[in-house]
């Protein structure tokens, strides 16, 4: 993907696609940005005005409920007209196509989509054919992306242990099919962590997967000695083709984090997962629900990083309106 396309000439955000083509100093703005809309969050009146009397629409196309609740709180709190899509009753199940449906979604003055869909690249084919002035947010796409998610991660991380460098991560489980792997993976080294590791069978990792700047490990006992993050991920079974696991008990066995586990880690290791989560699959109830897990913080810090990015697309797609204006002059 073109890095620019997400961003403004003078380098601002107005989309947000992927943290690829993001450099470390506007990922660091994200969360700085984050940070401040925190204690929006733990105000009396949970609301900024920032997207005042501008419209928002949520275009679902995939099941989720952490992120689509959170995008749509974000911009509740920042004062937007929100629109939610039931993509299953919309429609483009009566065969209008993706784009004539945007136009007359566009014939609304709409001013952001918050896009998720199974397809990879979605949200990149809708910034490029959506009108100027309209911001595209990326809530994940097929197996490449969810920008969101590795941010509000990168946020708990920041927020726990206070720092990136010299921090050793390890991604554990289905990296094959986790757009939200990828993105975290890119996130992290962006922001300078001192290792990026992936624990998984041969059979869940990507080809090549150490070209994307991960250390693979096979077996949790190696890779998980001297962690300060463990990010457990869910088995993506509506995307495997069937075959890749001898059985879930034999995964757990094998990759689950139960307590045992954890103790490899380094003392005071977090454990996060995205969600949902499958407790006695790929993380143990015990362990989920303990002293180091930061499962819910990423949920609350979800809302933040979202109110983050999407205030921060809509000054960009600002400053090119006002190009468009002073041209049309
Ligand atoms: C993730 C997703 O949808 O990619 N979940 C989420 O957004 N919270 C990961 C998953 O579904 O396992």
């Amino acid at each position: 993907m073109e890095p620019s396309i997400q961003l403004t000439s003078s380098g601002r955000l107005k989309h947000f696609l992927s943290v690829y083509g993001l450099d470390n100093a506007l990922l660091t703005e994200i969360l700085d940005t984050a940070d401040s809309f925190i204690e929006v969050g733990e105000r009396n009146i949970r609301k900024v005005p920032l997207l005042r009397g501008k419209t928002v629409v949520n275009l679902f196309f995939e099941h989720s409920t952490r992120t689509r609740s959170t995008f749509e709180l974000a911009a509740k709190r920042l004062s937007a007209d929100v629109l939610n899509l039931d993509i299953s009753t919309s429609a483009t199940s009566k065969g209008e196509s993706l784009s004539d449906m945007l136009k007359n979604l566009e014939a609304m003055a709409s001013d952001m989509f918050v896009v998720r869909h199974s397809q990879s690249g979605a949200a990149h084919f809708i910034a490029n054919s959506v009108t100027p002035g309209v911001a595209i947010i990326n809530a994940g796409d097929g197996w490449h992306a969810h920008p969101t998610q590795a941010m509000l991660d990168m946020l708990t991380i920041r927020q726990k242990l206070g720092r990136f460098e010299g921090l050793k991560v390890a991604i554990v489980g289905d990296i094959l099919h986790s757009r939200v792997a990828r993105s975290q993976i890119r996130a992290l080294n962006t922001l300078g962590v001192e290792e990026v590791r992936v624990i998984a069978p041969d059979t869940l990792l990507p080809q090549h997967v150490e070209c994307l700047g991960v250390k693979v490990f096979r077996q949790m006992a190696k890779g998980l000695k001297d962690v300060d993050v463990i990010i457990m991920l869910r088995l993506q079974k509506e995307r495997m083709e069937g075959g890749l696991l001898p059985s879930e008990q034999e995964y757990f066995r094998l990759y689950g984090l139960d307590r045992d586990k954890l103790a490899l880690a380094k003392p005071g290791a977090i454990v996060m997962h995205p969600g949902p989560i499958n407790r006695g699959v790929e993380i143990s109830s015990d362990v989920a629900d303990g002293s180091q897990s930061v499962i819910l913080n990423q949920v609350t810090n979800g809302i933040a990083i979202r109110m983050a990015v999407m205030s921060m697309a809509m000054g960009g797609q600002n400053e090119c309106k006002s190009a468009i204006r002073e041209a049309a002059e």
